[in-house]
């Protein structure tokens, strides 16, 4: 994949019909999805639970994007391969799901996958400054992770701008996570966010029958979001 900063919009498929998700996952792609975007809990790291790698291996052939997941489990390191196998093209791992994120990320990188590192709300940008030459994303939690439909913690708006000017001319993606919205997107944008995660404000209204609401929802985080940047 080409690296570019334009706007990515990656529709977590946490607010996906559970009991629909490969017409949910061709239906976000339609309707213009550039990733889509899977997250794994743990009930431990997190305090709620979703998909182990079978389920993400019955996903991957329905995904003709980018299949991005985003790893909220720990201890991270036993599973990287399994995650792999399964059909990721991007694995992330927060700082705080093993004791040594630098190995973490080196196990990423030698399964041939891409590698992001991601900071909850109260995780430091310094955490992650000597890791950057391993990474090709960063994710920027602006909730705390286990849930959807939260409301956006605003101190990430600060941490985003702060982020891309750490990564200066390097060809690494950030990516924001939790209460991305048409008013929240231009913030993010604005300041250097260039991959999208959107959970409710992407499936609100829509149904694999209503499928034109998900473009409806996409375009418009979009347009907010390439207006601010
Ligand atoms: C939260 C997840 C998010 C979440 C986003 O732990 O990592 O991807 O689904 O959902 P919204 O967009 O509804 O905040
Ligand atoms: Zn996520």
């Amino acid at each position: 994949m080409s690296f570019d900063r334009s706007i990515k919009i990656a529709p977590s498929i946490l607010s996906a019909d559970f009991a629909n998700f490969g017409q949910e996952i061709q239906a976000i792609e339609a309707q213009g999805a550039d990733w889509v975007h899977v997250d794994v809990m743990d009930g431990h790291f997190v305090p709620n639970l979703t998909f182990g790698p079978p389920a993400v291996k019955a996903f991957r052939p329905h995904v003709k994007t980018f299949m991005d997941v985003h790893l909220m489990i720990a201890p991270v390191d036993p599973y990287i391969e399994a995650y792999a196998e399964a059909g990721a093209d991007m694995i992330t791992a927060h700082v705080e799901s093993g004791p040594h994120i630098h190995r973490t990320l080196q196990a990423i990188k030698a399964t041939g996958k891409m590698a992001g590192v991601s900071l909850n709300p109260g995780t430091p940008l310094e955490s992650i400054e000597h890791v950057m030459d391993l990474v090709d994303m960063v994710l920027i939690m602006t909730v705390n992770p286990g849930f959807g439909g939260q409301k956006f913690i605003h101190s990430g708006v600060e941490k985003t701008r702060r982020c891309r000017e750490m990564i200066g001319d390097r060809p690494i993606h950030i990516q924001i996570d939790g209460g991305v919205t048409t008013e929240t997107a231009p913030l993010v944008a604005a300041a250097g966010a260039d991959v999208l995660v959107a959970g409710s404000a992407v499936f609100k209204g829509g149904a694999v029958d209503k499928p034109e609401v998900y473009g409806e929802n996409i375009r418009a985080i979009r347009a907010a979001a390439e207006a601010a940047q």
